[in-house]
């Protein structure tokens, strides 16, 4: 079981953003990293909808001996995140949701700022993050969709990258923001043009590596750390085109492995 390997999903290459900081952390695990591209975008989809292409992946992850899966995407976790939970009960699940905790605490300004798509902001587990974390500090919310598709475009270096960027975040700025809480896998891959936009006077908080770390603590409370000594593998898979996602892997995480083509069969909710 410690060698089964862990499995990820993410609508596309967003994913790759916490799959990075777990393979640093846990060089000797195994991954399989699912894209649903044919999907992508999720954002903008429905509760409903995005439950059924979840949990059809986490079914094919699950089939395919994965001792834990791990969503590294947060409309899916804002959609389905406990849906999984009670459907899966023996099987760890580690979710994510938007950083308002650490920004609420560092904020000096008193206003946080948080971007990310409509299923996010929509979900209760939003809602809950909110009630929990930000009292005594304003939260300025930007849905972002196009950062999403300026991603999955391999992040053009163009003036209209710039311009795009600048048009989603300037009423953030305007507000007098002083964290930039990344509430997208997909974003992170877009840091240095926020930085570029916002200055050094704000802070971008991107929760992947604090998922990286729950996912050695679960592991190793349930004593499923592999012990291999030798470098684990990451099987990339994509329900869109694999030449597309080899790109992009190589682009954006520096990692030669190609991906393949993933058909999974129409699911019945
Ligand atoms: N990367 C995903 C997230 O964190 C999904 C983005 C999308 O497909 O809209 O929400």
């Amino acid at each position: 079981m410690n060698a089964s390997p862990i499995g990820m999903l993410d609508s596309g290459v967003g994913g790759l953003s916490v799959l990075r900081e777990v393979r640093t952390l846990l060089p000797h695990e195994n991954v399989i990293y699912v894209a649903d591209q044919a999907h992508m975008p999720y954002g903008p989809r429905s509760r409903e909808e995005l439950r059924g292409f979840v949990q059809q992946i986490a079914h094919y992850l699950r089939d395919r001996g994965c001792k834990m899966l791990v969503i590294p995407c947060n409309a899916a976790n804002a959609a389905a995140l406990h849906y999984l939970r009670d459907i899966f009960r023996d099987w760890l699940i580690v979710g994510m949701e938007p950083a308002i905790k650490p920004a609420a605490e560092h904020t000096h300004s008193g206003v946080v700022g948080v971007i990310t798509t409509k299923a996010t902001f929509q979900g209760e587990l939003f809602a809950s993050v909110m009630d929990r974390f930000a009292k005594g500090v304003k939260v300025e919310t930007q849905v972002c969709p196009d950062f999403v598709t300026l991603v999955e475009a391999g992040i053009p270096d163009t003036p209209s990258t710039r311009d795009i960027v600048a048009r989603y975040l300037a009423p953030l700025k305007q507000a007098g923001i002083d964290q930039l809480v990344i509430g997208c896998t997909h974003f992170p891959f877009l840091e240095a043009y926020l930085k570029e936009y916002l200055g050094a006077e704000v802070d971008i908080v991107d929760p992947a590596p604090a998922v990286a770390r729950q996912v050695k603590r679960v592991l190793d409370s349930h004593h499923l750390l592999n012990p291999s000594a030798t470098e684990g593998t990451t099987e990339y898979l994509t329900t869109g085109d694999p030449d597309n996602f080899t790109r992009l892997i190589r682009q954006l995480i520096s990692d030669q492995t190609p991906a393949q083509a993933l058909h999974l069969d129409a699911f019945e909710l």
